[in-house]
């Protein structure tokens, strides 16, 4: 009886709305309920359920069995006699040891025979209710009451020849008794049974949800400062434990790209330091002993030389940044042909750098004779091409700075790669610190470097640069010099 839409709310019967208000306020009362609750407060509802109703099927199952019973002595009995009615051999004084009533009545209606202190007057059913319950062929209930007998009766009647009946009842009441019993019982013992384990639910759940509570503490000690802290983590080796392995495993990213990030703010700090301190110094000895134009001239030239290692170290910072920003992706993909990114590149470094592709002669950048050895496809990769050719120059300021030969730079496609190297014939670096130097801020003579070199992130530019492109850089022996050799995968 959904109100049509747009039929208007009066046509809604008024009982409706109240009652969802109440099922949404008993909803929400329910959910903030805590889980121990929640979980004790189901199940024990699920476990009333399942005792109320094997309860009343005991009491129903137990009834029958004790009325099959019952029928089952009457009707021996009533067999017993009728075997002896028709032998003629029914004794005067039937004896009741069982409790069985017995009433033997003649075709005319008469009492014959009867157990002591039973009627012998008035039998207990009269002629159609005994064909009736021949018929039936099993027992019936009878109030005893009009008969001086105060309980139920269960009756069977048989019959026997010359038109004899035999009557067999016994009392209900024994079987009454039992019930009853059994009812108080279980009446007692349910709600008991029923909280006592409702009782051993709400500990077991308590127990179950205790490490809940101690992530929950572990995670409040956690603050700022106390970084290195861990989740407690609970030795059964359920959800709660891998729950807590794994923000432990979060916790420990965390602190480690927080680390390296406080490394980094105090290394690029420290690199900003000395550029500024000799700007001040130049900028103050010029101040204290003003001289000529000359004088000017060479502080302005100092000014800017260090003015040019700042902007490099702010551009270097900035280019590692934006690799860490996008986590390890590329901002741009697209084809890059890399025989050609690559001599355009290295045109500014006139003879001081010899280029080769495809393994062909060598030849000048710059050079139209480079063009004409040329071997084989186009390679291309798929990437960004400013990122692509700041990993050339970085390896190539590089090795010009450690070599007295040109540099020679490589490219050819192997596989499913392009194949990129730069050779030098510099010192070259100890196998020992060749993975070393990837890291930021690692230079390995910096007494040499800090008048020529930069900061040290030159290769960590590189390394995570040709990451990004999915690519890998290493460094190896060129005995003698040091070869770069970059590997990227073709597009
Ligand atoms: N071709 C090479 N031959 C010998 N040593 C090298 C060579 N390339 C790099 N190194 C060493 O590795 C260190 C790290 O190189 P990286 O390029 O990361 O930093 P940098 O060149 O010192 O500074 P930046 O590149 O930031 O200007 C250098 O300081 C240098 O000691
Ligand atoms: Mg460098």
């Amino acid at each position: 009886m959904e109100a049509e839409p747009g039929s208007g709310a009066g046509l809604r019967p008024a009982g409706r709305p109240r009652k969802e208000a109440g099922a949404r306020r008993t909803a929400g009362w329910w959910r903030r309920k805590s889980l121990r609750f929640r979980l004790t407060a189901a199940a024990s509802a699920v476990l009333a359920v399942a005792l109320a109703v094997s309860a009343y099927v005991m009491i129903g199952v137990l009834g029958q069995a004790l009325i099959a019973t019952i029928d089952d002595s009457i009707y021996q009995r009533a067999r017993e006699i009728v075997s002896q009615a028709d032998a003629g051999q029914v004794p005067d004084e039937l004896a009741s040891p069982d409790g069985v009533l017995i009433q033997v009545i003649d075709s005319a209606g008469r009492i014959t025979h009867a157990t002591t202190g039973t009627d012998r007057l008035v039998p207990l059913l009269d002629a159609a209710e005994r064909s009736a319950a021949i018929a039936e062929k099993r027992a019936r209930f009878l109030h005893g009451g009009p008969y001086g007998i105060p309980h139920m009766l269960r009756v069977r009647v048989l019959s026997a020849d010359e038109g004899r009946t035999v009557i067999a009842a016994r009392p209900f009441s024994e079987v009454e008794t039992s019930l009853r019993t059994a009812g108080h019982v279980l009446f007692v013992g349910t709600p008991l049974l029923l909280v006592l384990l409702a009782g051993v639910s709400w500990v077991i759940i308590g127990r179950t949800l205790r490490p809940i509570t101690a992530l929950r503490r572990g995670a409040e000690e956690i603050t700022g400062t106390a970084r290195s802290r861990r989740l407690p983590v609970p030795e059964s080796r359920d959800e709660v434990h891998s729950l807590a392995t794994t923000l432990n495993a979060m916790l420990d990213r965390l602190e480690r790209a927080d680390a390296r990030q406080r490394a980094l703010v105090s290394d690029a700090a420290h690199e900003l330091r000395s550029p500024l301190a000799s700007i001040r110094l130049q900028l103050e000895v010029a101040l204290g002993h003003p001289g000529g134009q000359d004088d000017w001239r060479e502080t302005a030239e100092g000014v800017l030389e260090d003015t040019t290692r700042l902007t490099r170290l702010a551009e270097d910072l900035l280019a590692l940044a934006r690799l860490d920003e996008r986590g390890g992706a590329l901002a741009r993909r697209e084809p890059v042909g890399l025989d050609d990114l690559v001599p355009q590149t290295l045109e500014r470094y006139g003879g001081a750098v010899v280029f080769r592709i495809g393994g062909g002669p060598a030849a000048r950048p710059g050079d139209p004779a480079g063009n004409g050895s040329r071997a084989g496809d186009p390679i291309v990769v798929a990437g960004d091409a400013l990122d692509l050719g700041r990993v050339l120059v970085n390896l190539v300021d590089n090795a010009l700075r450690h070599t007295a030969a040109p540099v020679v730079v490589e490219l050819r496609a192997q596989g499913a790669d392009a194949l990129l190297t730069v050779t030098d014939d510099g010192p070259g670096i100890p196998e020992a610190d060749r993975e070393r130097v990837f890291d930021r801020f690692t230079r390995l003579d910096s007494a040499r470097s800090r008048d020529e070199g930069g900061a040290g992130l030159g290769l960590a530019i590189v390394r995570e640069t040709v990451n990004a492109h999915g690519g890998a850089v290493h460094l190896e022996d060129a005995s003698p010099g040091l070869r770069a050799v970059v590997r990227l995968p073709l597009s």
